[in-house]
């Protein structure tokens, strides 16, 4: 089978089209045929050994696929020929990948193979962090940062569904029409947001910001929240790690709240299919869709990994595998 590889932790350019070896699967795992991977940040952040999770090289990245199962273990939900999206847990970008029955989804029959590459990484952190992280309530009010990013437009769409009125912050007017293509209420430029939210909120603030972004626009971040409201840490494409003077916590009476999106699956495996399934309406109505930017063949793997870091991916990044 064709599989990219990464053989030198230097960054994209290090992705390479190869012939490998057709994964063997374990006796708990689903083979899947791949038609689409997903790209995403942190297969950015593994190519330069920059990620928590750590592969020995060579590996193959991908952190998202969706595709056709070959093989399933007897006594889990699928069977050769269903539609499946699922996590590798890298080697997505593959003809080819063997993962644990419970990290594979039913895809339905109204979602490409696409869009459906596009939906497990970024909807399942983005439901884990507002629904269990941020106990998002319906009318409150949401800051997402890179709103016209994977995980941001799944964060728009989703805190939308979840009846809240949503700003999302973007850098650009291409990327500002990404974001009030997922739906945002208010579409707010970088340069001016804490003004623009003050605007927007008679001064109030917001309940919750949702940031993946990290960086220099953090303590704004924190002026614009509201009492008791909550910022979620997503992570850093920003570059720097913020950090923060807890005299402004207690001084505003507002919290700061990790998400780590693999948490709550490395204590329960079965998590992650409950909520795919809470979810799975939503994804058959359309009303959670990947929005799509780009796509690019599996043999343009740095290309599209390149978009991606250097901040020119405006929507999702998919690479089209069969
Ligand atoms: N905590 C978790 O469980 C979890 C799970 C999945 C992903 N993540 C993290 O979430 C972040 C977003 O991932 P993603 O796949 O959604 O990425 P993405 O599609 O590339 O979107 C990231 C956004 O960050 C903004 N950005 C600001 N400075 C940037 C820079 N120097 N380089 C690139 N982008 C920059 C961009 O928006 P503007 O240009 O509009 O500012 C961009 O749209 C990553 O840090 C990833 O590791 C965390």
């Amino acid at each position: 089978m064709r599989a990219v590889r990464i053989s030198a932790l230097t960054g994209p350019d290090a992705a390479h089209c190869v012939e490998a070896e057709p994964p063997r699967p374990g006796p708990e795992d689903v083979l899947i045929d791949v038609h689409a991977a997903g790209v995403t940040f942190p297969d950015v952040l593994v190519t330069r050994g920059q990620h928590q999770f750590k592969p020995d090289l060579p590996f193959t990245p991908g952190y998202e696929v969706a595709g056709i199962v070959r093989s399933a273990p007897k006594g889990t939900r699928f069977t050769v020929g269903d539609r499946v999206a699922a996590i590798p847990h890298f080697g997505g970008y593959a003809e080819q990948v063997a993962t644990n029955h419970r990290l594979v989804f039913p895809l339905p029959s109204s979602v490409s193979f696409t869009c459906g590459a596009g939906l497990p990484l970024n909807y399942l952190t983005a439901d884990y962090a507002l629904v269990r992280r941020g106990a998002l309530r319906p009318g409150e009010t949401v800051l997402v940062h890179g709103g016209a990013g994977g995980l941001g437009t799944a964060a728009v769409q989703l805190a939308k569904a979840l009846k809240a009125r949503v700003f999302a912050v973007v850098s650009s007017p291409e990327k500002a029409e990404i974001a009030a293509a997922a739906g945002a209420d208010e579409v707010i430029f970088l340069d001016d947001f804490r003004q623009a939210v003050a605007t927007l909120t008679d001064n109030v603030g917001v309940d919750m910001v949702f940031d993946p972004v990290g960086g220099d626009r953090f303590t704004d971040s924190l002026r614009s929240l509201k009492f008791e409201g909550r910022l979620l840490v997503l992570g850093f494409t920003g570059g720097e790690i913020p950090t923060v003077k807890v005299n402004r916590l207690l001084n505003r009476d507002i919290d700061v709240r990790g998400v780590a999106f693999g948490r709550p699956w490395w204590l329960d495996m079965d998590y992650l299919g409950v909520q795919w399934d809470r979810l799975l309406p939503h994804f058959e109505s359309g009303r959670l869709s990947t929005l799509v930017g780009q796509t690019y063949p599996l043999s343009d793997a740095s290309r599209a990994l390149r978009d991606v870091d250097e901040r020119r991916a405006i929507g999702k990044i998919v690479l089209r595998v069969s």
